[in-house]
């Protein structure tokens, strides 16, 4: 008799706690899409940079519409990540804004390692196409890349721009001793970047190795273009070539000291195809690097935030991504060792060390034939 009407209550319970957890992560929702508008708009940026401002002096400062800004400001000030300052004698209109101290280097300053303005960008980029994906999950089709656009692209690049151009050259290369060495050696080093995106990697590789040439290779026409822009405005258009090239293609051939894949592997819907490209191009001397998630070695539904947030990704955007084109290994982006191990196994590689280096999100394997 207790339990069944125990059970009732508790279940009363839990849907009044998901209820106010749904209610809240709404909220959640609205501070990340209204970062991004902050960040895309230059809000921020003119904030950090021209100080606190009334919704009329931002809207100048960043040629918007009044009105919106000040609904933005507000929307802002309510969540707690701009400081409004009331003027006693001119009400709403003289309002001012501010960024509160420590809120530029996550919202402004692309150079700090807590920016992560990016962060909001890539997921609204990651629900643009959603009414391709329903129409995916019901037939098991794919999402293309390029159906992303601007936001996915240019979000992708911000997070990961400082971890390549800050941290790459300087913490993690030079703890793999034999490769750090082969690279700053003669003869001078070829290095290939398989799934390249906008660059940046290509260019970090290259600015840590001034005697070696890197070819970036990557599917995505936007963001090769965006990657050639990116070398010519770092003056590394001698040393770093961008190919619109599917690392799949049994074509693509040459000789490296070095291939990269950077957080892409799990995005392929040939994985096995393209690690088979790298084992290719590196030959028996070179060296076979792949950077991935961090995803735990098993299924847990306990993992966590980190997991969560793979898992985030993976449904609306890298697995659907990876089931644009057939046959489709059908990754995502929670790419376990295990599943990992099993691609480098088909692709020909005798090993896979994971390297013991320490980052939140990234797993370092190196392959070995
Ligand atoms: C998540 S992005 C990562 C980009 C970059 N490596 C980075 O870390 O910012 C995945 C990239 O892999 C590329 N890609 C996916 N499949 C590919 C393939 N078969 N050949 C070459 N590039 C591919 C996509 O176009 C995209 O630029």
């Amino acid at each position: 008799m207790t339990a069944t009407i125990k059970a009732p209550a508790a279940a009363a319970a839990a849907s009044e706690a998901l209820a106010e957890r749904l209610l809240l992560a709404t909220n959640a929702v609205w501070d990340v899409f209204s970062v991004h508008l902050g960040h895309r708009l230059g809000y921020y940026r003119s904030l950090a940079a021209d100080g606190a401002a009334t919704a009329a002096e931002l809207a100048v400062r960043t040629d918007t519409h009044p009105r919106y800004a000040r609904e933005w400001l507000e929307l802002q000030a309510v969540a707690g990540i701009l400081a409004a300052h009331e003027d006693p004698i001119g009400g709403d209109e003289a309002r001012r804004f501010s960024l509160p101290a420590g809120h530029a280097a996550v919202l402004a300053d692309a150079d700090d390692p807590n920016f992560l303005a990016p962060l909001a960008q890539i997921t609204v980029g990651a629900v643009a196409p959603v009414h391709e994906l329903v129409a995916a999950f019901r037939t098991g089709g794919g999402v293309p890349y390029a159906d992303y656009g601007t936001d996915l692209r240019d979000g992708q690049a911000g997070m990961n721009r400082n971890f390549f151009l800050s941290q790459l050259g300087t913490e993690y290369l030079p703890a793999i001793p034999d490769l750090h060495a082969r690279l700053r050696a003669n003869p001078d080093a070829k290095i290939a970047d398989i799934g390249c995106g906008v660059g940046w990697s290509s260019i970090a590789l290259a600015q840590t190795y001034p005697n070696a040439t890197v070819d970036g290779f990557d599917l995505d026409a936007a963001s090769v273009e965006d990657a050639r822009d990116h070398v010519a405005d770092a003056g590394l258009d001698c040393r770093v070539t961008i190919h619109l090239r599917d690392a799949a293609d049994p074509a693509l051939a040459g000789r490296y000291d070095l291939a990269t894949a950077f957080e892409c592997v799990h995005d392929m819907s040939d994985p096995v195809g393209a690690l088979r490209t790298m084992r290719r191009l590196a030959g028996d001397r070179g060296t076979v690097l792949v950077v991935d998630e961090r995803a735990g070695e098993s299924f847990d539904p306990d993992a966590g935030e980190i997991e969560r947030l793979l898992y985030g990704f993976s449904v609306f955007h890298c697995l659907p991504v990876g089931m644009a084109e057939r046959p489709s290994a059908g990754t995502g982006t929670v790419m376990r060792p295990g599943t990992f191990r099993r691609y480098a196994e088909a692709a020909g590689f005798r090993s896979v060390e994971i390297l013991p280096l320490d980052n939140l999100f990234f797993r370092f394997y190196r392959l070995a034939v």
